[in-house]
């Protein structure tokens, strides 16, 4: 796809030298000082894309490519934190940026792709290329970020009437781009001497680990686009800007063990043990492996010389092995036979491994009984890790079912005290009325959190109906991930004791149902709301419209997926409706389901 105007790169200086030499070339252009003063923001290290808005609404994103011509990712369109479906004003302008995984965005891209059984993403730009390209043949969405850096108008309807770079800037802003402007001390500014530059470079630099994203330099423009244009272009890159380029977040240093940790979960996890090497400001001695997967396709030995990486705050990671610098000390990882915990059997099924055992075996058992009392499952919270250590320890408790059949007496010999154990008591007899939800949760399921835990209380209504769904029963539970199914089926089934104690002790195994909703007009259907809500439903946002559909007995979820059942268009939705249409989904108008609903809409 043909780009309206070029998209340039920039030219790189890597020192305070090197920025006043350019500085200077810039003054000989202009045939003196910079008048407009200098524009001063980070280089975000993602992705350069142009996203064009006709009158407003977003209708094409294209990538950079050779600068000339650039690939059609438009079906990314939707998914895209800081790019809005619409503007703020009916404009028709391309708005140039860069797009990129946060460090949230990339965990969650790599625990969706390890769900999905595709091999995870080495780094956040690695990522963001796949994040983007792969919504044409993915059943999920992976959101990226965007951040704005320029705009070029492709109509005269009188958009983009500053006159200096920062004021673009601020009218893309208002027109509800994301900037830079939005990050906390990361914004544009503006200086007027390449003195004032240096030092806010020094800044930059110094944000740099604290960032939510990485950025691999500071951009230097000149301000005033009259002094752009005089400066003028070389062929690939213009006069007027510069990028100072920052060391680069990735070193070498050496894979000295490979350590075993267990989870919550019972999952294996390897950890690198490195030669301490300094990487972006400071020691790296951790880094993660991921998975056993990860080793054997990187053909990772110990003593290899390893690219550490680091972006933001995420965690140091490996990249693959330097092998033009393996020596012939190099050694073969050892991966584990046995739980390093329990030294039980491990489950090898999967990318990742797992104690066999899991939560309900001897192994992560108080990691997982801690969860299990957590405040969002059985909610006793003076069941802390000291006082379950001592039960554990006493023999009182071996899983979360023997909790509920202690003792006054077991209670006070691990409190040291009657009068708390009292207290645990009742907090005891009160877990036991929790919602399903919560119960089931407590069991610490592989693959399941708080969300999902709730999604198949819902669905199943009871433990009984929950233990007799098989994978395929699971996989249509909405937001449970098909791959995962049959994992979390074998570990319901080897939860059956835990849960046979639960249910003799009187523990509740039925979800509530919300009022209303056992013959509610929404009842197994599967709702995706997408654009601003209007009419009848005016003001809602998302969480009151989830709450609105569960109350009619619903399922409230966010991405279109061949579980839905019905998407909701608000005002300027965008490619979920062309999603919903070619999966067949049923499409309605706000004041359609507004009609639907009307008799919960009080
Ligand atoms: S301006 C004509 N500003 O760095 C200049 N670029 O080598 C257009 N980048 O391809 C680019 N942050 O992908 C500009 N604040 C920023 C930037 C930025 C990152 C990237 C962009 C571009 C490359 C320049």
């Amino acid at each position: 796809m043909a780009h309206t105007v070029p998209m340039l790169s920039l030219d790189n200086v890597f020192s305070a030298e090197e920025l006043v030499k350019w500085g200077a070339s810039l003054e000989r252009r202009l045939d003196g000082p910079v008048a407009g003063g200098f524009a001063v923001e980070p280089k975000l290290d993602g992705m350069a894309i142009a996203a064009r808005y006709r009158d407003g609404r977003l209708v094409q994103l294209v990538g950079r490519g050779d600068g000339r011509v650039g690939e059609d990712l438009s079906a990314a369109i939707g998914t895209v934190v800081g790019l809005p479906e619409r503007l703020a004003r009916p404009v028709t302008v391309e708005v140039r940026g860069e797009v990129l995984l946060t460090a949230a965005q990339f965990e969650t891209a790599n625990e969706l792709r390890l769900a999905n059984k595709a091999k995870v993403f080495s780094n956040p730009r690695n990522g963001t290329a796949g994040s983007l390209r792969g919504m044409k043949s993915r059943s999920y969405a992976i959101p990226t970020t965007f951040f704005a850096y320029g705009a070029v108008a492709l109509d005269d309807s009188g958009v983009l009437t500053g006159a200096s770079h920062s004021a673009v800037m601020d009218e893309i802003a208002a027109l509800g781009v994301q900037t830079t402007a939005s990050v906390d001390g990361a914004g544009l500014r503006v200086h007027a001497t390449i003195e004032e530059v240096q030092a806010r470079v020094e800044e930059v630099t110094a944000l740099r680990g604290s960032l939510p994203f990485g950025i691999d330099g500071v951009v230097i423009k000149a301000d005033a686009l009259a002094e752009q244009k005089t400066a003028g272009l070389a062929t690939r890159h213009p006069h007027w800007g510069i990028a100072y380029k920052l060391p680069p977040v990735e070193r070498q240093t050496k894979l000295l063990a490979v350590e075993w940790n267990v989870g919550r979960t019972g999952v294996i996890a390897p950890r690198a043990v490195l030669e301490p090497v300094e990487v972006d400001g400071s020691v790296v001695t951790y880094a993660t492996l991921h998975n056993p997967a990860f080793i054997t396709k990187n053909d990772l030995m110990i003593n290899d010389t390893v690219n550490v990486y680091k972006a933001g705050d995420v965690i140091p990671r490996i990249e693959a092995p330097v092998l033009a610098l393996r020596g012939p000390d190099a050694v073969a990882i050892e991966l584990p036979t046995a739980c390093p915990k329990c030294g039980g059997p491990i489950d090898t099924s999967g990318e990742r491994w797992e104690c066999a055992g899991g939560a309900s075996g001897g192994c992560g058992l108080l990691a997982a009984l801690s969860y299990a009392v957590g405040r969002d499952q059985l909610d006793i919270d003076g069941l802390g890790h000291t006082f379950l250590e001592a039960l554990v320890e006493a023999g009182d408790v071996a899983d979360v079912g023997d909790i509920f059949t202690l003792t006054r007496e077991q209670l006070a010999a691990a409190a040291r005290s009657e009068k708390r154990a009292d207290t645990l008591l009742t907090q005891i007899e009160a877990a036991k009325e929790k919602p399903l939800s919560r119960v089931f949760c407590s069991l610490g399921i592989v693959r399941t959190g708080r969300t999902l835990s709730r999604e198949i209380a819902r669905y199943f209504g009871t433990m009984d109906a929950i233990r007799a769904a098989d994978a395929d029963a699971l996989a249509r539970v909405p937001k449970l991930p098909a791959a995962n199914a049959p994992k979390i089926a074998e570990h319901i089934a080897a939860a059956g004791p835990v849960i046979e104690k639960l249910a003799a002790a009187g523990v509740n195994m039925v979800e509530p149902v919300a009022e209303g909703a056992a013959d509610g007009p929404l009842n197994g259907e599967v709702v995706v709301v997408t654009g601003g809500m209007n009419g009848p439903l005016a003001g809602r946002n998302r969480n009151d419209m989830r709450a609105l559909i569960e109350d009619a007995g619903g399922t409230s979820s966010g991405s279109v997926s061949k579980k839905t059942t019905i998407l909701v268009a608000g005002e300027n939705a965008g490619s979920k409706v062309t999603k919903a249409e070619e999966l067949g989904v049923t499409v309605l108008s706000e004041d359609e389901f507004a009609a639907r609903v009307a008799e919960f809409l009080g």
